[in-house]
C-alpha cells in the first residue's frame, strides 16, 4: 500500500446464473473475502460491495474503493439467525417477528453491536446495521465467506446505486478483486432501514418494506422526519442519509401537480428550452411518454406498477449522465408503498429542488388552435399551414376543421398550388369535420367568416374561444371565399391570410410574457 492509493488491479468479472449457481465461482469469491479482498455481488435491492465484516482492514478498503467517508457505517449481511446473535446484543423481542416476516429480504435492522464487530465496520458507532438478503447468490456468497459480509451499495460515492453488474464495473473496475454478475436486480432501491435501538423502532431510510407492512407486524413505528423532505434542518439519523447521495450532472427538478399539470408544465419547459437551443431530459412513464414532443424522454416504468419505476430509477439517472442535457425534469410519483422510497431517492438526487406545475400551466392559455372553414379544403388548411411556419414562443397543436365535411377530401388544387409557391404544401391534407371533442377549454377556434362563427356558437352551448380570424387579430380585412374562382383569387386570399397569421403570431407571442 502506498499512502492509501490503491494499485490498479485486474477485476475479475464472473457471470453467475441464479438458477444454476456455479459453486466453484462462489468458493473463489468467498475465499477472496476471507482473505480480506473485495467482491461486488447482486442482492435483491442493489449490488453490494462485499468485504469481511469482522475485518477492520477490509472495511478500510471498502471506503477507499468507494471514495466514501469512513464515518458512514456499513450494513452487515448475514445468512441465518444465529449470525445475528454473534454480532448484536440486547436484541429487542420484536426482532423475531420482523425477521420471521421480512428476512430474508429488503429490511435492515439496527442493534447494539457486540465486541465481534470492529468499529471500522460501524463507522465508529456502537450500533450495527444487519440485513439478511434473499438473493440466492448473495446468500451463498455470505456462507462461503464465513457468514458476515459488510456491503455498502457498490457504487462510487456520489453516484446512483448499481442495479446491474455493468453499473458496478463503470464505477469500480480496477479497484476491487471481483464482480459477480447475476443480472439485473429485482427491487432497484436500497433496503428499508429500521432502528431497533429506539422505542418504537424508527425508519431511517424508506425502502420496499413499508411503514404499513412493518406496523402490521409490530404495531406503531416512527419515521425519521429528515428523510421526508427539505424542511428539516436536523441531521438524519442514518449517517449515510445526510450526504447528497447523488447529483446528476444536469440539474434535476421534480415537477409537482396533478399528472396532467405535470405533463403540460414539462412540455412547456421542454419547448422553451428547445427554442433556446437547449435540450432537456424528461423522466416520464409508460402512461405519459407519448405526450412529450421535445426533449430527451426516458420512460422510467409504469404508474400501474410502481415496482417497475423503483427498478429503473437508478439506471435512468445513470443514463442521463451520459447525455448532453442541460436540465432534467421529472414527473412526481405517488408516495404510497414503495413510492415513498422512490420519491425519497428522487428528491435526494434533485437536492430537494421541486417546482409546482400549476403556475407554469397557467402561463399558457391556448394549447390548440383550430382554423375553421366551410369544407376544410382551402382557407382553413392554408391558415393552419402558414401558422405552422411561424416562430411561436409557445407550443400549439395546429389543425383545421370544416363545418360541412361529408367525406374526407384532399386540399383544393389551387390552394395547394399557391402554398407551393410559398415553399409550403398541403399534401396529405384530408378534410375533417369539426366535432364536439374539438371544443376543449384550451382550444382557440378561428373561423374564416362571421357566418361560421355564429354557426358554431349556435350549435354548441357554452362554447368559448371562438373568433373570426380578423376579429381575433383586430384587423377588419375580410377573408374572401375564392371557391370556383381563378388561381389569382386564391393568391389574393393567401396574401390576406398571411398578413392575418403574422398578426396572430404577434398576439400569441405576447401571451408568453404577459401570461394572459
Ligand atoms: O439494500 C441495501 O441496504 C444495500 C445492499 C447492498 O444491501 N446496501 C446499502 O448500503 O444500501 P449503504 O452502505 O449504501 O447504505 C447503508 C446506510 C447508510 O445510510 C448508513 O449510514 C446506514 O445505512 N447505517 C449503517 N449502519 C448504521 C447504524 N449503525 N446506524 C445508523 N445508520 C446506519
Ligand atoms: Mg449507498
Amino acid at each position: 500500500m502506498n499512502d492509501g492509493i490503491m494499485d490498479p488491479m485486474k477485476t475479475i468479472i464472473k457471470k453467475v446464473d441464479p438458477n444454476q449457481i456455479d459453486e466453484k465461482v462462489i468458493l473463489e469469491a468467498g475465499n477472496i473475502l476471507k482473505q480480506g479482498g473485495l467482491v461486488a455481488f447482486p442482492t435483491e435491492t442493489v449490488y453490494g460491495l462485499g468485504a469481511n465484516a469482522l475485518d477492520e482492514e477490509a472495511a478500510k478498503k471498502t471506503y477507499a474503493a468507494k471514495g466514501r467517508p469512513s464515518d458512514n457505517p456499513l450494513i452487515v449481511h448475514i445468512a441465518d439467525m444465529q449470525a445475528l446473535e454473534e454480532i448484536a446484543v440486547n436484541i429487542p423481542p420484536e426482532t423475531e417477528e420482523l425477521a420471521f416476516h421480512f428476512w430474508p429480504g429488503p429490511l435492515t435492522m439496527i442493534f447494539e453491536k457486540s465486541g465481534q464487530v470492529p468499529y471500522g465496520t460501524t463507522g465508529g458507532l456502537d450500533t450495527v446495521a444487519v440485513r439478511m438478503p434473499s438473493d440466492v447468490i448473495a446468500r451463498e456468497l455470505i456462507l462461503a465467506a464465513g457468514g458476515f459480509v459488510s456491503a455498502p451499495s457498490a457504487n462510487t460515492s456520489g453516484r446512483p446505486s448499481p442495479t446491474t453488474a455493468q453499473h458496478v464495473q463503470e464505477d469500480l473496475d480496477g479497484k476491487i478483486e471481483m464482480i459477480l454478475d447475476g443480472g439485473s436486480v429485482d427491487i432497484g432501491l436500497e433496503s428499508t432501514i429500521l432502528d431497533m435501538t429506539v422505542t418504537p423502532p424508527m425508519i431511517l431510510r424508506p425502502g420496499a418494506v413499508t411503514v404499513d407492512m412493518l406496523e402490521k407486524v409490530i404495531g406503531p413505528v416512527s419515521v425519521d422526519e429528515t428523510i421526508l423532505g427539505s424542511e428539516s434542518d436536523q441531521a438524519p439519523k442514518a449517517p449515510g442519509m445526510k450526504y447528497r447521495h447523488y447529483a446528476p450532472k444536469a440539474k434535476l427538478t421534480i415537477v409537482e401537480g396533478t399528472l396532467r399539470e405535470e405533463v403540460l408544465a414539462i412540455r412547456q419547459l421542454a419547448y422553451a428550452a428547445f427554442r433556446e437551443g437547449k435540450k432537456i431530459g424528461i423522466i416520464a412513464t409508460n402512461e405519459t411518454e407519448i405526450f412529450y414532443t421535445h426533449g430527451l424522454v426516458k420512460n422510467i416504468g409504469s404508474r400501474e406498477n410502481d415496482k417497475t419505476i423503483a427498478r429503473n430509477l437508478y439506471a435512468v439517472l445513470r443514463e442521463f449522465d451520459e447525455e448532453d442535457v442541460s436540465e432534467i425534469y421529472s414527473e412526481s410519483f405517488a408516495v404510497q408503498g414503495i413510492g415513498n422510497a422512490i420519491m425519497n431517492r428522487l428528491e435526494k438526487a434533485a437536492g430537494h429542488v421541486r417546482i409546482f406545475a400549476a403556475p407554469i400551466v397557467k402561463q399558457q392559455k391556448y394549447r390548440r388552435i383550430i382554423f375553421l372553414s366551410n369544407t376544410d379544403t382551402s382557407r382553413g388548411p392554408m391558415a393552419a399551414g402558414l401558422l405552422k411556419h411561424q416562430d411561436l414562443n409557445q407550443e400549439y397543436t395546429i389543425d383545421s376543421r370544416g363545418l360541412v365535411v361529408l367525406f374526407p377530401e384532399p386540399a383544393n388544387q389551387k390552394a395547394e398550388a399557391i402554398m407551393k409557391s410559398g415553399q409550403m404544401t398541403l399534401e396529405g391534407h384530408s378534410s375533417i369535420a369539426l366535432s364536439a371533442d374539438d371544443l376543449q377549454e384550451d382550444t382557440l377556434i378561428l373561423t374564416m367568416e362571421d357566418s361560421q362563427k355564429w354557426k358554431v356558437v349556435s350549435e354548441y352551448e357554452n362554447i368559448k374561444n371562438v373568433y373570426t380570424l380578423n376579429e381575433f387579430t383586430e384587423d377588419n380585412t375580410e377573408i374572401p371565399n375564392p371557391y370556383g374562382q381563378p388561381l389569382t383569387a386564391y393568391g389574393e386570399c393567401y396574401e390576406i391570410i398571411t398578413k392575418l397569421i403574422e398578426k396572430l403570431t404577434n398576439k400569441l407571442n405576447t401571451f408568453t410574457q404577459g401570461g394572459e
